[in-house]
């Protein structure tokens, strides 16, 4: 995208970009490592994370102490891989009741507020080839237009939520604009009892569902 052609006023996106990249390149974070959940059941896990969405099995590894209570326990935790390397993690435990008890208590009323994984896909195009696996196997799905970004949303079998996002053409020009204003914008909202939405069309006609 070409910074010039941007309205006046608006930020330079060439230049935050650059920015942005050098930013990336001093965090010693490189990347998420593995992000971890409690299954109810590992083989439905496995089979919608491996056979449905394409995340290949990739660990398991087989635990005997429990770090949380600090007494010998007995559970799985498995690995599923994303193409940067990082992996969707979960755990299952030996003891039916106690797995069950957690994953039913805690997690099936889980507000998608209170916690989504979201993923990044590259591209319209691969978004549209996750939404027909999860088609092809009957798992329902929400399309959600951000302006930032374009996203699907869906339940695991474990009742967590996943979202899929894609970067679209607006995206980096909406960052750039929006970056350095930042942390004005969060301590205005935290201040004032309302302020402007970052997404006008979103505002208007609620949350915009595509197909
Ligand atoms: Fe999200």
């Amino acid at each position: 995208m070409d910074g010039h052609a941007n309205p006046a006023g608006a930020a330079d996106v060439e230049a935050y970009r650059k920015e942005s990249q050098e930013r990336q390149a001093k965090n010693p974070v490189k990347r998420l490592h593995h992000h971890a959940y409690l299954a109810r059941d590992m083989e439905e896990t496995r089979h919608f994370y491996e056979d449905i969405l394409g995340f290949p099995l990739v660990g398991t590894w087989i635990e005997r102490f429990n770090p949380v209570t600090n007494q010998p326990d007995n559970y799985m935790h498995t690995f599923f891989e994303l193409g940067d390397g990082s992996c969707l993690a979960f755990f299952q435990f030996k003891n039916k009741a106690y797995n069950d008890e957690i994953a039913l208590g805690q997690f099936n009323n889980n507000n998608p507020f209170s916690h989504h994984i979201a993923l990044e896909v590259d591209g319209m195009e691969s978004l549209e080839g996750i939404k027909k696996r999860l088609k092809d196997a009957g798992v329902e799905y929400v399309d959600t237009d951000h302006g930032f970004c374009y996203s699907i949303y869906f339940f695991d079998p474990n009742g967590m939520q996943v979202e899929i996002a894609t970067n679209v053409e607006a995206t980096e020009e909406m960052f750039a604009n929006a970056g350095p204003a930042a942390l004005e914008t969060m301590r205005t909202w935290l201040a004032t009892e309302d302020m402007a939405t970052n997404n006008e069309k979103r505002a208007k006609e609620g949350w915009v569902k595509g197909k």
